[in-house]
C-alpha cells in the first residue's frame, strides 16, 4: 500500500493544475514523527493557488479523508498526516512479502543502458583505484537491471597505445616468457620499468618502440601474437578479482576494438569543417562550452583516446540505442568527457545527451600515498580483497570456530565489507581506506549490515508457528512503526539511487534500516506467548530480512544466512 499515492491522488482532485505525480514530489517526510508520517508543504503550492501557505492548508484539509490516514492537521504552512499505523503496517507487510522484487520497477521499459565501468588496462595493475569503478559500475548495473532497464556492462579496456611497442621492444630485448607467465602484470611492468631506465641512456631504444607499435599497427603476426598474449595475461588476472566480486561483463570492447571505426568519424569531422590544423595536430575547438579543444588526430596523423572514445560513442549508439550511456570513471577525466560530449553535440548528435560521465573521488590508503601505478608502489585490488577475506576468517575463527561454510562465509563479508566502504561514501568525495574500519562490526558498515541480515535469519529458524493472524496493533508502538516505514521507502530509495546514478543512496537506506531493526530488537522479544503479535512481529522480521538481502544485492554484497 502507497500511502503517498493515494495522499497525492485525493489532493491533486483540490489542486487545479497539479497531476497526483506532482503533488508526490512535493510531499516530505517530517524529520520529527510527531509532526506527521507525512507532510505537503504548502509554499510549494503558493504560486500555483495563490494563496498564503497557511490558507491553502486549511483549504486543502477542508472534508479530506483518506483511505489509511488516521488523522490530517495543519501546522501554519503544512499539512501534516498521520498513517493508520496498523493499516500501513498491513499493506506494507503484505506487499513485501508477497513480492520477491518487492521494490523494482518497470520504468525502464527493457531499454537498454550502457555502463562503462571499471575499464581496466593491459599490461597495468589492476589497483586499488579501480575498485570504485568496478563497484560503482556493478551495483548500477544491478540497480538499472531493478529499474526495469537493460543494462550492457561494457569494460573498455586500454589495449592500444604507443607503451605496447615499447613494451614488446623490452620483451624482445630481456623478456622471459616463464617469468610473464607466472607474474604476468607484475612481469610486464618490470620490463617497462628497465625500458624506461634504459632509454634514458640510449634513444635508439625509443625508435625501436616505436617501430614495435607500427607493427602492432600494421597487423604484424609476432607482434599482435605477443600483444594478444600480454592481453590474455591481463584479462586473466583481472577476471579473478571479477569472480571474487561476483561481476560480469556482456562486452570486453577495448579501445583496439574502434581501430577501423575512427575514420567515418574523422572525416564527418573534416566534412562538417569542425577540424582545425594546430601545431600540426587536428583539433576541434570548444571555445563556445568554455573548455580546452579536443584533440582528434597527432601530426603524425595517429589517434588519440578522444578519437576512440568518438567511435566507441557512436557504436554504442548504432548498436545499443541506448536511454543512457555512462561512463564510470574517476573525476581526473572530467575534462575528458566534457570534450567527448561537447564533440558529439558539435557533430549533430542529439543523443550526446543522454551520455553521462559518472564520477568518483580518489581511493587512498589510509595515512599512506595515494595510490598510483608510475610509483611502482600500487596496491593491487586482489590483495586488498584477500586481506579483508583472512581477517574475517580469524575473527570467525576466533569467535565462531564451529560455523559450517566458513571460508565462503569469510570470502562473503570480507568482500562485502571491502565494496560497501567504497560505495557508502558517496561517489565523488576521495575515500580513504583502513581495512580495520572496514570490517568494524559497529558503525555504518558492510559487516553490520549483513549481521542484521544473520540475526533476523536466526530469529526466523526459531520460530515454528505460522503467520495466519496477525495482530498489527504492535505497529503502534513507534519503534517498530519506523521499521515498516524504512522498508516502505526502499522502492523511492532505488529509484533515487538511479536518477543519482548514486548507489550510496541504497547503503544509507539500508543501513538506516538496519539501525531502526537493531534498536527494535533489544527493547523487544520478537517471539512470546501472543500468538497474533508474535505472528506480526515475524512478519516485520521477514520483510526486513528480503529487503535488506535484496538492498545488499543491489549493492553487489552478499548476505549470508550465519556468521
Ligand atoms: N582505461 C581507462 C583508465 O584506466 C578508463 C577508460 C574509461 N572509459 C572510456 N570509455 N574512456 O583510465
Amino acid at each position: 500500500m502507497d500511502l503517498f499515492a493515494g495522499i497525492s491522488e485525493k489532493l491533486s482532485e483540490k489542486t487545479e493544475g497539479l497531476t497526483a505525480e506532482d503533488i508526490r514530489n512535493m510531499l516530505e517526510i517530517p524529520p520529527d514523527p510527531a509532526m506527521g508520517d507525512c507532510a505537503l508543504p504548502c509554499f510549494k503550492l503558493a504560486r500555483t493557488m495563490r494563496m498564503a501557505p497557511p490558507k491553502i492548508a486549511e483549504a486543502l484539509s477542508e472534508g479530506l479523508e483518506i483511505d489509511g490516514i488516521r488523522e490530517i492537521k495543519t501546522a501554519g504552512g503544512y499539512l501534516n498526516f498521520y498513517f493508520d499505523n496498523a493499516a500501513f503496517s498491513a499493506g506494507v507487510l503484505g506487499d513485501v512479502l508477497s513480492n520477491e522484487s518487492y521494490g523494482s520497477s518497470e520504468e525502464g521499459q527493457g531499454r537498454n543502458v550502457c555502463i562503462d565501468y571499471s575499464s581496466v588496462n593491459i599490461a597495468k595493475p589492476f589497483h586499488i583505484g579501480h575498485l570504485s569503478s568496478t563497484a560503482i559500475g556493478n551495483s548500477l548495473y544491478r540497480i538499472y537491471k531493478y529499474m526495469g532497464y537493460n543494462p550492457v556492462g561494457i569494460n573498455h579496456l586500454g589495449d592500444w597505445g604507443t607503451q605496447f611497442g615499447k613494451l614488446i621492444a623490452a620483451y624482445k630485448l630481456w623478456g622471459d616468457d616463464e617469468k610473464i607467465e607466472k607474474d604476468s602484470v607484475s612481469a610486464m611492468l618490470e620490463l617497462y620499468v628497465k625500458f624506461h631506465e634504459e632509454a634514458e641512456k640510449d634513444d635508439s631504444l625509443n625508435d625501436e618502440g616505436r617501430a614495435w607499435f607500427k607493427k602492432i599497427e600494421d597487423g604484424d603476426e609476432e607482434a599482435l601474437r605477443i600483444f594478444n598474449w600480454f592481453s590474455e595475461l591481463t584479462l586473466r588476472e583481472a577476471k579473478k578479482v571479477y569472480s571474487m566480486l561476483d561481476i560480469e561483463f556482456d562486452h570486453y570492447t577495448g579501445e583496439s576494438f574502434y581501430n577501423d571505426k575512427m575514420d567515418p568519424i574523422v572525416d564527418e569531422l573534416k566534412e562538417k569543417g569542425l577540424l582545425e590544423q594546430d601545431e600540426g595536430a587536428y583539433i576541434v575547438r570548444l571555445d563556445e562550452e568554455n573548455i580546452p579543444p579536443a584533440i582528434i588526430l597527432k601530426s603524425d596523423g595517429a589517434t588519440l583516446y578522444c578519437t576512440r572514445d568518438l567511435a566507441a560513442a557512436q557504436y554504442r549508439h548504432d548498436t545499443f540505442d541506448f536511454a543512457k550511456s555512462l561512463y564510470v570513471v574517476a573525476y581526473q577525466q572530467s575534462l575528458h568527457f566534457k570534450q567527448l560530449f561537447a564533440v558529439l553535440k558539435k557533430m549533430g548528435r542529439e543523443w550526446a545527451k543522454d551520455c553521462e560521465h559518472v564520477a568518483f573521488g580518489m581511493v587512498s590508503l589510509e595515512g599512506g600515498d595515494t595510490l598510483s601505478t608510475r610509483k611502482g608502489k600500487v596496491v593491487l585490488l586482489i590483495d586488498v580483497l584477500n586481506a579483508a577475506v583472512k581477517k574475517t576468517l580469524e575473527t570467525i575463527n576466533e569467535k565462531n570456530p564451529d560455523l559450517e561454510d566458513k571460508e565462503q562465509t569469510a570470502h562473503d563479508i570480507g568482500v562485502g565489507a571491502v565494496i560497501y566502504s567504497t560505495l557508502s561514501a558517496g561517489r565523488i568525495k576521495d575515500i580513504s581506506f583502513s581495512l580495520d574500519r572496514v570490517l568494524n562490526f559497529d558503525g555504518e558498515t558492510g559487516p553490520y549490515v549483513q549481521y542484521t541480515h544473520v540475526r533476523a535469519a536466526s530469529v526466523l529458524r526459531k520460530y515454528e508457528g505460522d503467520c495466519s493472524s496477525p495482530d498489527y496493533s504492535v505497529f503502534n508502538e513507534p519503534d517498530a512503526f519506523a521499521v515498516v516505514k524504512q522498508i516502505s521507502e526502499f522502492s523511492s530509495a532505488v529509484k533515487t539511487a538511479c536518477e543519482k546514478n548514486e548507489p550510496s543512496v541504497i547503503t544509507r537506506w539500508v543501513t538506516l534500516l538496519c539501525q531502526y531493526f537493531n534498536k527494535y530488537y533489544y527493547d523487544t522479544r520478537i517471539i512470546d506467548e501472543d500468538e497474533g503479535k508474535t505472528a506480526a512481529r515475524i512478519m516485520l522480521t521477514k520483510a526486513v530480512k528480503q529487503t535488506v538481502k535484496q538492498g545488499l544485492y543491489l549493492l553487489g554484497i552478499k548476505a549470508p544466512e550465519r556468521m
